[in-house]
């Protein structure tokens, strides 16, 4: 087992006080930052870009971990690494060809993840496998955060864990909270993205503590 990381979701942030609300949740004990990239069309919501990923960027060296809920990742994966993103993950229902986009991304210089909603069978990551550092396990249809986690999609998790090298990470996405988080420490997650369950809650610090505490038993 790898050390389990938890990476706050800035998409239940105050966009206002966005360095603020970065520094709460890291020096409150957030491994990197996941960041959710969403256009209006592979989702129905918008959040924000290049632009934002940037400001991230300047403001703090943490790890930024880019969840691109976006049509033709491959159109706009050059600005986000330009932005400042260390890893793009991208949907295999946003492409056609699952390896070679994982094989151009890389090319752009950062780590690539690849990820699936939760209708869409494990299955269509297997050619792409070899050419990603991460596979992403989505526990909500994506385009909002605060939804329920859907318990069905840890079987998908068991099966790739099984097939991922020691190299490779497993992440999970969506309704991971206190009641949540330990059943998918048990599929054999790596890396927990959190965000109203950190964002929503009055100390940071103490809601990743909580988090932490509910992964050892
Ligand atoms: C969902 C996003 C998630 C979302 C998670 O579309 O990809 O990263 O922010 O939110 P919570 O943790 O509240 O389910
Ligand atoms: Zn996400």
């Amino acid at each position: 087992h790898h050390t389990p990381l938890i990476a706050p979701s800035i998409l239940s942030a105050d966009f206002a006080k966005l360095g603020a609300e970065i520094d709460d949740v890291l020096s409150g004990g957030g491994d990197f930052l996941h960041l959710d990239v969403m256009d209006g069309h592979f989702v129905p919501n918008i959040s924000f870009g290049p632009p934002i990923i940037k400001s991230t960027r300047r403001h703090t060296k943490t790890f930024l971990d880019a969840h691109l809920m976006i049509s033709e990742p491959l159109r706009y994966a050059k600005a986000m690494v330009d932005a400042g993103a260390d890893l793009l993950t991208y949907h295999v229902e946003a492409v056609n060809d699952v390896a070679a986009t994982a094989r151009e991304i890389r090319k752009l210089g950062c780590r690539v993840g690849i990820t699936l909603n939760p209708a869409t069978p494990i299955e269509t990551v297997f050619p792409a496998l070899d050419a990603v550092d991460l596979v992403l396990i989505m526990s909500v249809v994506p385009g909002f955060s605060g939804q329920k986690f859907m318990p069905e999609v840890l079987a998908k998790a068991e099966t790739v864990k099984r097939r991922l090298r020691a190299d490779q990470r497993l992440e999970i996405d969506g309704g991971v909270n206190a009641d949540t988080i330990r059943s998918c420490l048990n599929a054999g997650v790596d890396w927990f993205v959190v965000a109203s369950a950190i964002f929503d809650k009055p100390d940071r610090a103490d809601a990743i503590a909580h988090l932490r505490s509910r992964m050892a038993g």
